[in-house]
């Protein structure tokens, strides 16, 4: 199978491409515009990823886009109503952006590549853990991310089998360490080519601000 995988429209819009679990390629899009951190849709690394595995776009079985947009969309809206009327000015920035970009990603993948399955839109996490699990040297790892905020939640923790799907759980914001700086996300791999990762003294049950994420990357 092979897999594009898309973010853009934040911050280092991006592409990378893997075939049966094996990452091909990855680039940035400011390598190619020139823009530090460019949001942009990443059509020139999407281009050279497709090169660098000597395919065409309509090769590719799935595009799967680096997070749930309408979920963080909803998030962003309820924080709006929140903090109404403080959030006005960053309401009016914000929703041109959202409305014109952001909502609108399955219709640029379609228009910008021809591309015609639906996207598959991963949460925010899972794409932490997948830009670390595939590319390490692990059939099986033990998973860590802690980020500013995804969709809702800001940490998940589980591990990543063989199969490449992961099973995790996280914390939905705020939380005492999540939520600390918008740009913070290091993500922590740890694993083994043996059942290391099932021996992980997972908690049992979670926390009740957590929520299961567990099954394939983009579920
Ligand atoms: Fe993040």
């Amino acid at each position: 199978m092979i897999v594009l995988g898309i973010s853009c429209y934040y911050h280092d819009a991006s592409a990378a491409l893997i075939r049966d679990g094996e990452v091909i390629a990855a680039a940035q899009e400011e390598r190619f515009d020139r823009d530090r951190y460019s949001p942009v849709f990443p059509i020139q690394a999407i281009n050279y990823c497709l090169s660098q595995a000597g395919i065409t776009i309509y090769e590719v079985d799935e595009i799967a886009f680096y997070e749930k947009m309408y979920l963080k969309f909803e998030r962003t809206v309820l924080s709006h109503i929140a903090g109404w009327p403080y959030t006005l000015a960053n309401f009016l920035s914000t929703m041109p952006l959202w409305l014109k970009d952001r909502l609108a990603v399955s219709f640029t993948v379609e228009e910008e590549l021809r591309f015609k399955k639906p996207v598959k839109y991963v949460k925010h996490h899972m794409s932490h853990a997948a830009s670390c699990f595939f590319p390490s040297p692990f059939d099986q790892a033990a998973i860590l991310t802690v980020d500013g905020v995804g969709e809702y939640a800001c940490a998940a923790w589980g591990s990543a089998g063989a199969t490449r799907s992961a099973s995790t759980r996280s914390c939905t914001t705020p939380t005492p360490w999540g939520c600390s700086t918008p740009s913070s996300r290091p993500t922590l791999v740890s694993g083994s080519s043996r059942a290391r990762a099932r021996s992980w003294p997972w908690p049992s049950t979670a926390s009740p601000a957590s929520t299961s994420i567990s099954g394939a990357w983009w579920s």
